[in-house]
């Protein structure tokens, strides 16, 4: 079966981008499409590549049902552009770099992934790394919010 390859992209790959990656997982695995998608996440930035998601990302994800505990940190590349027709970055900055990256004839959809939470339309999730707790939970919400929309407009090109 033909998959649709969906990559989430931050800086350090161990707050926010694996957030998505399991938090969109486990959306779409409910909504029946885990055969259809192949789901991955990376970073921009080198620093945390073979580390496990930051502690607080765990714990946060963990208190809402998720388990990011076996998922390991990865540097974007040049390959994932052939590889996943959607790649969608966390904030500004990281879309920035994957545009400067990206291939002239890539033909996916790159973007920011709050562009599929409705009313959070051209927003970041913003960076949590050197804030609180609270700005994991936000995380959580604002991916919840964005995979849902995401879902959505999967579920009815796939469906045509
Ligand atoms: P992430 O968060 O991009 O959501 O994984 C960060 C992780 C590490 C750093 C910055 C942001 N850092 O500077 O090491």
């Amino acid at each position: 079966m033909n998959q649709t390859g969906i990559l989430f992209v931050c800086l350090g790959n161990i707050c926010r981008s694996p957030t998505a990656e399991d938090v969109f997982r486990a959306r779409a695995a409910q909504a029946g499409l885990a055969n259809r998608l192949r789901i991955d996440s990376c970073g921009t930035g080198h620093w945390h590549v073979g580390e496990p998601p930051d502690p607080r990302a765990v714990q946060a994800a963990r208190e809402r049902g998720y388990d990011l505990s076996a998922l390991r940190a990865r540097q974007v590349s040049d390959s994932d552009f052939q590889n996943f027709e959607y790649i969608l970055a966390m904030d500004s900055d990281n879309l920035a770099h994957l545009r400067r990256m990206a291939p002239s004839g890539f033909t996916g959809h790159l973007g920011l992934f709050l562009d599929f939470a409705p009313g959070h339309e051209g927003e970041p999730v913003p960076d949590p790394y050197y804030g609180g707790d609270a700005g994991f939970a936000h995380v959580l919400d604002l991916i919840e919010r964005a995979s849902e929309g995401l879902l959505a407009h999967l579920s009815e090109r796939l469906n045509d």
